[in-house]
């Protein structure tokens, strides 16, 4: 028997005035972007949350596919409309409300992998993908799809085994999938709200960040910086002091990073 979410147990938790208020739930869906999407150009408002319980081709950044199996972990998209100027805040407050959320709803402390993956112990427990539809220099909408890995096994996954983790590992008991639904959308709401008034939470998420101080390598594309990871500019792009003295400026993007 698949565990679904109970619904109303999230609604009786939330404390949003518009982000996971209009919630689409799917018990198997491709991938939450794809119906995000299609939610998305049909005019759904803004803070619209598309959840499933399993996604048979759910994906991660840079064309990789996101283990997604039913009735184990969150997989939301949330629909936003920042203006254009805003964008880039999307990617240091979606980590960040994941944190706050793990911290809230299952007393777990996670760090930030730059640019926002969310990991504990070095394995990674949550992932971001965010895929923005523009008209030209407006933004039409930004899919800001999260994927956290709560009552998951990840031992059954041999591919990822090494490399991730979930609530259940961590704590070594299931966690409610409701009670940190919830604390993720106020979360997100909060620290959106604040970014949108001019206060990004840079430094609340700078201070997660345990790409600090270690040396990395970023591969975008065609290029590779290499060196130490020495800090992050307000827009959240990486400085990478390279070993001739020279500073590179890293985008969040298609980019891997390898400490
Ligand atoms: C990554 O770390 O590469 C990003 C993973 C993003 C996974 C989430 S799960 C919900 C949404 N739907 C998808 O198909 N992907 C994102």
């Amino acid at each position: 028997m698949v565990a679904r979410l109970n619904l109303a147990l999230v609604e009786q938790r939330l404390k949003t005035l518009y982000v996971g208020r209009n919630l689409r739930y799917y018990a198997t869906t491709v991938s939450t972007q794809d119906a995000a999407r299609e939610e998305a150009e049909r005019g759904a408002p803004d803070g619209t949350a598309v959840l499933a319980e399993e996604q048979t081709a759910g994906r991660g950044r840079l064309g990789r596919s996101w283990v997604s199996p039913a009735g184990k972990n969150l997989y939301l998209t949330l629909v936003m409309r920042p203006p254009a100027r805003r964008l880039r805040v999307l990617s240091i407050v979606s980590p960040l409300a994941i944190a706050e959320a793990l911290e809230e709803a299952a007393g777990l402390s996670s760090r930030i992998k730059w640019p926002n993956d969310v990991v504990v112990g070095g394995r990674k427990i949550a992932g971001i993908l965010i895929e923005t539809d523009l008209a030209g220099d407006a933004v039409k909408h930004a899919l800001v799809g999260m994927g956290l890995n709560v009552n998951f096994d990840v031992e059954t996954q041999p591919e990822i085994a090494d490399i991730a983790t979930s609530v259940q590992r961590e704590l070594g008991r299931d966690a409610s999938r409701e009670e940190l639904l919830a604390a993720l959308l106020n979360a997100f709401e909060a620290r959106y709200a604040e970014a949108l008034e001019g206060d990004v939470p840079f430094r609340a998420w700078r201070s997660r960040l345990e790409t600090l101080g270690r040396r990395v390598q970023a591969t975008l594309g065609d290029r590779v910086e290499e060196g130490i990871a020495e800090d992050v500019d307000a827009e959240g792009n990486l400085l990478i002091r390279r070993d001739d003295g020279s500073l590179a400026t890293v985008e969040a993007g298609d980019v891997t990073l390898r400490a």
